[in-house]
C-alpha cells in the first residue's frame, strides 16, 4: 500500500491516480469513497455530524485498506495517534508544498470546511500540520511548480533508491 499523505490543495488526488496508473495498482480517494458511502458531500457531513464524526468514518475507512493500492488520503488524516499507526502499515509519501502554493490553489475553494477565509488561521493549521507529516513520511516530494509528471516520476525514483 502506497499512502499519499499532505495538505489540503498539495495534489494528492491528482498524483495518485497517475501513480496507481504507472505502478498497475488500485487507487483509492479516500474523501471521495466517505462521500458514496454516506451519500452526502464532505461539506455536509461537517455541518450536519461535525468534524468528529468525520474522523471517526476516515479512521475506520484507513483501518480497512489492505492490497496493492495507491490511497490519496484527507490532509487530516495523521492527526490521530491511531492513524498514524495504521499509515505504518504501507509506504507513506508526503506531497510537500509551502503554503503559498496551497493559498494559491485554494483561493476559490468551497469545498473544504477546514480552508477558511482567515489566512493567519490556514497559515497557523498549515504550521502546525507540515512537521507531522514530515516525521510520518518514508518519501518526501517537494510539488512546489511541478507538474503532475514530474511529481509521478520523482515519486518512482524515490521508491526504488
Ligand atoms: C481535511 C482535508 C480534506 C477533507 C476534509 C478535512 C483536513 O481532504 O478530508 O475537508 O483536515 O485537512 P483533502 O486533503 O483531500 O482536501
Amino acid at each position: 500500500m502506497f499512502f499519499l499523505i499532505g495538505y489540503m490543495g498539495s495534489g494528492k488526488s491528482t498524483i495518485a491516480k497517475e501513480l496507481s496508473t504507472a505502478l498497475n495498482m488500485e487507487y483509492i480517494e479516500m474523501d471521495e469513497t466517505i462521500e458514496k458511502d454516506q451519500q452526502m458531500s464532505i461539506t455536509e457531513i461537517f455541518e450536519r455530524y461535525g468534524e468528529e464524526y468525520f474522523r471517526e468514518l476516515e479512521t475506520n475507512l484507513l483501518k480497512s485498506f489492505q492490497g496493492k493500492k495507491v490511497i490519496s488520503t484527507g490532509g487530516g488524516v495523521i492527526l490521530s495517534r491511531e492513524n498514524q499507526a495504521t499509515l505504518k502499515n504501507g509506504t507513506v509519501i508526503f506531497l510537500d508544498a509551502s503554503f503559498d502554493t496551497i493559498d494559491d490553489r485554494l483561493s476559490n475553494d468551497s469545498t473544504r470546511p477546514l480552508w477558511t477565509g482567515n489566512r493567519e488561521g490556514n497559515r497557523q493549521r498549515f504550521n502546525k500540520r507540515r512537521p507531522v507529516y514530515h516525521g510520518l513520511a518514508d518519501h518526501i516530494i517537494n510539488v512546489d511548480k511541478k507538474d503532475t509528471d514530474t511529481i509521478v516520476a520523482e515519486i518512482i525514483h524515490s521508491l526504488k533508491s
